[in-house]
């Protein structure tokens, strides 16, 4: 009786000096939760430069749905022309196609649209690298009078008096519509977009016969004759700056615009760019800053010439562009 009643004196002291401890483990619990509406991908490590996209991801997709309503809707732009998928196609290579992009009223823009694909995978946004994120990078288009030529409030008060709008954000945020939440919608839906299972990424991952003869020819031209030096990582590129020109002279065709220095006007940035991905760029043609060139022959050949100071024969240059074939696959489909 009386060791029973010791027993259970000590058990009530131990629980209730451990109720802290409780309440601290609830909290944690709660803050994994949170944590768990952030994207995450399951990165695969290989040996050597180029690098597969996940094939795994975890993803709320309700904010999915919601970031590509957002993406198509016209109501983003000032007349109601022009939606984020006017530039960027996600089914077509997530580009538009064109030298440059066109805005609202016609307006031109002076830069070539980028793929949206993969983009999550990128250290910076924009050719130049001046958004540090993805959420960063859209208040660029939605303010840009060649694009869309809008602003957060107008956006609001329109978003706010459509009825699917209003409900799908009222449904995921007791705030409602508010520029937060249209970035975040617009930042997961992108996340959302990445092309796993390339030809590439299949031989990477040990499937030898996922690449043609020629392809795997290619690849060791690519990775010897230094491509992998800027163009390597998950993204075959996107993860550094470089000048545009860094060895020989580049082509009259792409001295104009000087990238990074039209920002910071610093001598060392002048013709910096952004290393761009090569993920789907058999997809996203016409090629660099201003779309310059249309045809991936011509882009390596200036490549090699510019940034390695070398005049590759023909054949090789064909490989080559044959593994620039084997870089593209399909958007994940993640609802
Ligand atoms: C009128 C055409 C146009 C519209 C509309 C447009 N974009 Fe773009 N987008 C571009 C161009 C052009 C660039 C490159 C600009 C630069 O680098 O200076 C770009 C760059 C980007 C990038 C950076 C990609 C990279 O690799 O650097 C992302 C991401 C992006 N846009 C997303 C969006 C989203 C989201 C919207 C809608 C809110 C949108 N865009 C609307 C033309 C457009
Ligand atoms: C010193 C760094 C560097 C090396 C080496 C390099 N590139 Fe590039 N590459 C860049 C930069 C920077 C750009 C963007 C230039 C621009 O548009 O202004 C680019 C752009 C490209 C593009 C156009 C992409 C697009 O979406 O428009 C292709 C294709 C390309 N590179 C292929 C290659 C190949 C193939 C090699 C090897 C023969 C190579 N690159 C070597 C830095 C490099």
């Amino acid at each position: 009786m009386d060791k029973r009643y010791y027993l259970s004196l000590i058990i009530g002291i131990v629980l209730c000096s451990a109720a802290p401890l409780w309440l601290y483990y609830l909290s944690i619990d709660q803050s994994t939760i949170e944590a768990e509406r952030k994207t995450v991908y399951h990165f695969e490590k290989v040996p050597g430069p180029i690098q597969p996209i996940p094939r795994k991801m975890e993803i709320d997709t309700r904010w999915v749905s919601l970031g590509k309503a957002l993406f198509i809707t016209p109501l983003l732009s000032k007349n109601n022309t022009i939606s984020c998928s006017s530039c960027h196609l996600i089914d077509f290579g997530g580009d538009d196609g064109f030298p440059v992009s066109t805005g609202i009223n016609n307006a031109k823009g002076v830069r070539n649209s980028p793929t949206v694909l993969n983009s999550s995978f990128s250290f910076r946004q924009f050719w130049d690298g001046r958004a540090s994120s993805l959420s960063e990078q859209i208040s660029g288009p939605v303010h840009n009078p060649v694009e869309m030529g809008s602003s957060w409030a107008e956006i609001i008060r329109k978003l706010k008096s459509d009825s699917y709008f209003n409900k799908s954000f009222r449904a995921l945020d007791p705030q409602g519509v508010t520029r937060e939440n249209i970035v975040k919608a617009i930042t997961i839906f992108e996340e959302s977009l990445i092309t796993p299972n390339a030809p590439i990424d299949r031989y990477l991952l040990g499937d030898s016969n996922a690449l043609t003869e020629q392809q795997q020819r290619g690849l060791i031209h690519f990775t010897n004759h230094g491509c992998t030096t800027c163009h390597q990582g998950v993204n075959i590129g996107g993860n550094m700056y470089q000048k545009l020109g860094r060895i020989n002279t580049i082509p009259e065709i792409l001295v104009e615009d000087l990238g990074k220095y039209e920002l910071t006007k610093q001598e060392q940035d002048r013709n910096v760019f952004k290393v761009p991905s090569l993920r789907n760029v058999a997809d996203t043609s016409p090629y660099f800053h201003n779309g310059a060139v249309d045809n991936l022959p011509q882009a390596v050949r200036i490549m090699a010439s510019s940034q390695l100071g070398r005049d590759l024969p023909e054949d090789e240059i064909e490989d080559i562009v044959a593994l620039l074939h084997a870089f593209s696959s399909k958007v994940i489909e993640v609802q």
